[in-house]
């Protein structure tokens, strides 16, 4: 049985953890709340806890009340003067740790309505479930909430292990609209114990090719194999962050079906490791930010990533700037390392752009289109 996450101060780790999960979802609750199309926002917190830990560090659930709010309340009079709804739904199936969580989130709620003069004027309304994770997630009204379309959804899965978010799970999630989650997994343990029965119930390991030379990759095969289940003709996007703890690798995993909501998880991912946005070590022996040879514009990751951008403008598989942005996003890397690229084989007189010229190279989902063509090939 998994140890009780709440018992004992957060690791360094399970610190890092939260605080990607905090960073993300200050990432994504503006846009919604900004946006006149949407009407609300959901946030589901489905595997909860008590809220703290035993020095009182927050948890996801506080974490996310705290976020929702933004600097100085900001968020709350936007929400306020445009009539939005935000609702929290924190799920937690253990009863002596959901009567807690409800302590905390009341008591959180209150002290936050007491310094900011809020009286009954509170933005939040939230629902405290204490359901198993499954349960939960065939909740009618819950089902009515995911299928929305004019509200957005957020939901936080911070699964003990990986049994819980399974192929049905992943499935559901990508499938309903307006909806971007993140989850957690211990993907050291699927390359552990890759050859159970209990393991091959929730995760089809003979479809992964572990490298038993390169165990720090766990995490980014794993990542695959849910990539994987997207149905081809589905515009998706997937990115990990593998959080290393000792000899194993535990792993986030965020989906979005929006260019603008992984450009805003990648700047997250970068922002945390400069060298390849994906981890909290130095996954691919870059140089050491302390090395000679140390270039923050030619990492590994970035290297790889921009030679095979020039492979496929040089033989025509990418034509025009949104299709390379959306290759660049898939591969975990922002919008603005294709641009580099763009820049490079223009100056060496290797390609030409028409259209509408830009270099614009952030919200690439309202970026005008140009064409790439080859000099010579005109
Ligand atoms: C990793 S902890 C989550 C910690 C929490 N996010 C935080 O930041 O403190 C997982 C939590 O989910 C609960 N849990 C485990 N299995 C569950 C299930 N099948 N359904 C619902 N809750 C579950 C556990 O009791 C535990 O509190």
């Amino acid at each position: 049985m998994a140890k009780d996450i709440n018992q004992d101060k957060f690791t360094d780790e399970t610190q890092l953890k939260l605080q990607i999960f905090a960073e993300c979802f200050r990432e994504w609750i503006p846009v919604f709340i900004h946006d006149l199309y949407t009407k609300g926002v959901f946030i589901f917190d489905f595997f909860a806890g008590t809220g703290k830990d035993p020095d009182g560090n927050y948890g996801s659930p506080l974490i996310l009340l705290n976020e929702a709010k933004g600097e100085n309340c900001k968020y709350c009079n936007v929400v306020k003067k445009n009539n939005k709804k935000i609702y929290f739904v924190f799920n937690e199936k253990i009863e002596s740790k959901q009567n807690e969580l409800k302590q905390n989130i009341e008591e959180y709620l209150e002290t936050c309505k007491k310094q900011n003069n809020c009286g009954e004027n509170c933005i939040y309304q939230y629902r405290c479930d204490q359901k198993e994770f499954k349960d939960a997630l065939q909740d009618e009204l819950l089902e009515k909430y995911l299928h929305e379309k004019d509200y957005a959804k957020f939901a936080l899965l911070d699964q003990y292990g990986f049994s819980q978010v399974d192929e049905q799970v992943f499935s559901k999630l990508i499938s309903s609209p307006k909806t971007d989650f993140i989850f957690f997994i211990s993907s050291s343990f699927i390359n552990r114990f890759k050859e159970l029965p209990q393991t091959k119930r929730y995760i089809d390991t003979n479809k992964i090719q572990f490298d038993e030379e390169r165990p720090m990759d766990c995490h980014r095969l794993i990542t695959d194999y849910y990539r994987n289940l997207i149905p081809e003709d589905k515009e998706y996007y997937l990115h990990h962050f593998t959080i290393k703890k000792g000899a194993n690798y535990w792993g986030l995993i965020f989906g979005t079906s929006h260019s603008f909501g992984m450009e805003k998880f990648l700047r997250v991912c970068w922002n945390n490791d400069p060298l390849s946005g994906e981890s909290n070590f130095n996954i691919n022996n870059d140089y050491s930010e302390d090395s000679l040879f140390y270039d923050k514009n030619n990492t590994v990751k970035k290297q790889s990533i921009k030679n095979e951008i020039k492979d496929k403008i040089l033989s025509s598989e990418i034509t025009d700037n949104i299709t390379g942005f959306k290759f660049t996003l898939k591969n975990g890397c922002l919008p603005e390392l294709f641009t580099e690229v763009v820049k490079e084989l223009e100056k060496e007189n290797i390609i030409k752009r028409t259209g509408e010229l830009n270099y614009s190279s952030t919200q690439i989902h309202r970026v005008d289109k140009y064409d790439i063509s080859l000099v010579g090939k005109i």
